[in-house]
């Protein structure tokens, strides 16, 4: 502040008067006028000092910096000055800074180009800027700062993963910060649809929803998964946040063959779909309880279908007597255990079983999922058996086995099934002579 008094010498103006403007750090506009108009009388000037040009209003981002531009013609020995607007600290006076604030600066080209510069600028350096000419009246025009701000999230009010049970309500919330206003959209990662369910009951599917608030009501398996939100205001980056989405439910089995026939001396698969989360402990028992695991005679299989499917398999090689009877899959989590019967029993013939067509209104009663939402358009479906061949076994022998259920067989190996498949659907004709003979 001393630095300043003595190299502005300004004429006219007390010490005690420049001193006093100089340590106030919120001078008024008024005195500084006062002390420019001073600093003047001893100056003529041929011509009054004009603007050139318009101060052009600059839109910096957080942290960049950011420098105003005035131009001034015939400035002569009057002074230029700068002046925040609306906090009315003054900046800057000719090439001397006055506010204590370090981040600004001046700089000035000629007497006719003022620059006011503002590093690293921060939200409340933004507002109106004036550029003043000591004249009397004074001059002034004014250029407006806006410091932009990416969008934040603000991690107190944002949803973290949440777990819920299935037909309960999810709440996921995503406050972002930023400026200007952020706007917060939400997407599944795996691009599937968003199920709105408005207060009337009345649902929508939507492949984003806008808003910092997302309800999921009545929540379905299906609706499992990761969830984005995406928050945005035209100031890069973009940011988002990723949720899980957990539905919890007791586990459901499906099984596509419940009655399986073979001969002797072949390989046949079991198969189960198991529908559960958390993650069930699947594994299968035979008889009257042994735990069916991987050897010669065994290959157990568990393949993931989605995030709360599997599919459990076992394929029983080389057919003994012994290997007939039932086999049970079991499925247990923490919300329950569950388990389905499937009987394997001998079939004549060479190398051969059969299928018999797939009855479609008995598999959702029997083995579809009594919990699930019974919703046609969003319930999921589970792999129907593709394998239709015609014709099957006499159903009368099977008739003791199942109370409703048309039984039908898985066939014995690859080569059966590509034989059968093709034959099956490019002529099925053949496939009746196939199986008659
Ligand atoms: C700067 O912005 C203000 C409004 O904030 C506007 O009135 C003025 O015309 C703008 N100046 C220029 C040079 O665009």
């Amino acid at each position: 502040m001393m630095g300043y008094i003595t190299a502005s010498a300004l004429p006219g103006a007390s010490l005690t008067a420049a001193t006093t403007a100089a340590t106030a750090k919120t001078s008024s506009t008024h005195f500084v006028l006062l002390l420019l108009t001073a600093s003047i009388l001893q100056f003529g000037a041929a011509y009054q000092p004009e603007f050139a040009e318009p101060i052009v209003n600059l839109t910096v981002p957080l942290g960049r910096d950011a420098i105003f531009r005035c131009l001034v013609h015939h400035l002569g020995g009057y002074r230029v000055g700068w002046v925040k607007a609306d906090t009315k600290a003054i900046q800057a006076i000719h090439d001397h800074v006055i506010t204590h604030n370090p981040r600004v600066s001046v700089s000035h080209n000629d007497h006719t180009t003022w620059n006011l510069h503002i590093h690293n600028v921060q939200e409340e350096d933004r507002g109106q800027y004036m550029c003043q000419i000591n004249t009397d009246p004074m001059k002034s025009q004014l250029g407006f700062l806006d410091v932009v701000v990416p969008p934040d999230f603000i991690a107190e009010e944002t949803s973290g993963d949440v777990m819920v049970p299935e037909g309960g309500m999810v709440k996921l919330t995503c406050r972002a910060r930023g400026h200007p206003e952020a706007h917060v959209q939400w997407r599944r990662e795996d691009g599937g649809d968003i199920i709105v369910r408005e207060p009337s009951g009345h649902r929508t599917r939507v492949t984003s929803y806008q808003g910092e608030v997302l309800r999921l009501m009545k929540v379905t398996r299906s609706e499992m998964g990761a969830y984005m939100c995406i928050a945005s205001n035209g100031v890069p980056p973009t940011v988002s946040k990723r949720i899980i989405v957990n539905v919890h439910f007791h586990p459901v089995i499906q099984v596509p063959n419940q009655l399986v026939g073979a001969p002797l001396g072949t390989d046949v698969t079991l198969e189960c779909i198991v529908e559960a989360s958390p993650k069930s402990i699947n594994y299968w028992v035979k008889g009257t309880g042994e735990m069916v695991i991987s050897s010669a005679k065994y290959d157990v299989q568990v393949a993931a279908k989605s995030l709360f499917e599997v599919q459990m398999t076992v394929t029983v090689r080389n057919l003994e007597k012994d290997d007939m009877g039932s086999y049970r899959c079991i499925a247990k989590n923490s919300l329950g255990e569950v388990e389905s019967n499937i009987r394997l029993y001998e079939i004549p013939g060479p190398t051969r079983a059969y299928n018999l067509p797939f009855d479609e209104e008995d598999y959702g009663e029997q083995f579809g999922s009594a919990e699930r939402e019974q919703d046609e358009d969003f319930s999921n479906s589970v792999g129907r058996p593709s394998l239709h061949m015609t014709p099957g076994p006499p159903r009368a022998t099977y008739d003791t086995l199942s109370e409703s259920h048309v039984p039908y067989g898985t066939v014995p190996s690859c080569v059966a099934i590509i034989v059968a498949t093709a034959a099956a659907m490019i002529l099925p004709l053949f496939t009746l002579v196939l199986f008659t003979i």
